[in-house]
């Protein structure tokens, strides 16, 4: 039987899709590009948990010699991204709905990045080997895997950090989040990487900045009030707080994240590492 779908937020809503668009955008330019710490000398690239391409879709136009495959469990993000592909003659661009968690869909060896930013909406803590296997499986000898995961803002706001309280706490006890109190997945990233048994393994930090009066602060802003809308039937399915209570703080973190004296930030890790080459496999 195929995995419940754990994302926290239904993948085909429409809210979702629309705050994807932005966020994939947001994200980029925290992190300084789209390859920032690579060399960009992939010819086949796969994007995990795609959303709706923007990753994928620029990285194809910007590298017109590389083939960019995404892949996404939701059909309305992939029919959008396979549309843009059209729409902008990315003809090195292709999409296609799938579960990442069930395995994925292609043949060994076919890949020399596979890379994967904020998969933790939906992976369980243990189903990250598995998934880290997968993607030894599809890279070639010497191929990339590249991972991103965001981790709970540090903010000055009571109320807003209360939410993101309790999105960990329903998230670890849904088996996803890595601690009770924040999601954890950044410090774990070169761990995974080490099991599965990539070579030359390094990580490169970023930061958002969305305190009052700093550019992504707006979207930012609008970014959580949808996240906090779309994640509330989640998070109240673990009787951690009652539907009233819940609007209340969100209705006072939204209030305490507009105003003047509201400071955050969210720190961003990219850790990546090597497929081994037959060159470097020691042999008994
Ligand atoms: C937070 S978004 C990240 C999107 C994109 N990687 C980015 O960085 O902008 C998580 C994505 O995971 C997708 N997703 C959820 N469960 C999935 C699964 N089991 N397999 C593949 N994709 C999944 C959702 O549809 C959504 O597009």
């Amino acid at each position: 039987m195929p995995n419940e779908n754990r994302y926290v937020i239904d993948p085909e809503s429409a809210a979702e899709f629309a705050r994807l668009l932005k966020q994939e955008r947001l994200f980029t330019t925290a992190m300084g590009g789209l390859l920032p710490e690579q060399p960009m000398q992939f010819r086949h690239v796969l994007d995990l948990a795609c959303g709706p391409g923007g990753w994928a879709l620029d990285l194809a136009q910007q590298a017109p010699g590389a083939d960019v495959v995404g892949i996404d469990i939701s059909q309305v993000m992939i029919e959008y991204a396979n549309a843009q592909a059209v729409v902008s003659q990315l003809s090195n661009a292709h999409f296609e709905v799938g579960d990442i968690t069930e395995g994925l869909p292609f043949a060994d060896g076919s890949f020399d990045l596979v890379n994967a930013r904020y998969i933790v909406g939906f992976m369980r803590r243990d189903a990250w080997p598995e998934l880290l296997k997968e993607c030894l499986r599809v890279l070639e000898p010497g191929g990339t895997i590249r991972l991103t995961e965001m981790e709970t803002a540090e903010t000055n706001a009571h109320s807003y950090e209360t939410l993101n309280g309790l999105l960990s706490q329903a998230m670890y006890r849904r088996g996803m989040a890595f601690s009770e109190v924040r999601l954890g997945a950044t410090a774990m990233l070169r761990h995974f990487l080490q099991q599965a048994g990539c070579e030359h393994i390094q990580e490169h930090p970023s930061l958002i900045n969305y305190s009052y009066g700093a550019e992504s602060h707006q979207e930012q802003y609008q970014n959580n009030a949808i996240i906090f809308k779309l994640t509330r039937p989640f998070i109240l399915k673990f009787g951690l707080i009652n539907p009233e209570d819940y609007d209340k703080w969100y209705e006072l973190a939204l209030k305490e994240m507009r105003s003047e004296d509201f400071c955050a930030v969210s720190f961003m890790n990219t850790a990546w590492g090597m497929k081994p080459t037959s060159a470097s496999l020691s042999y008994p």
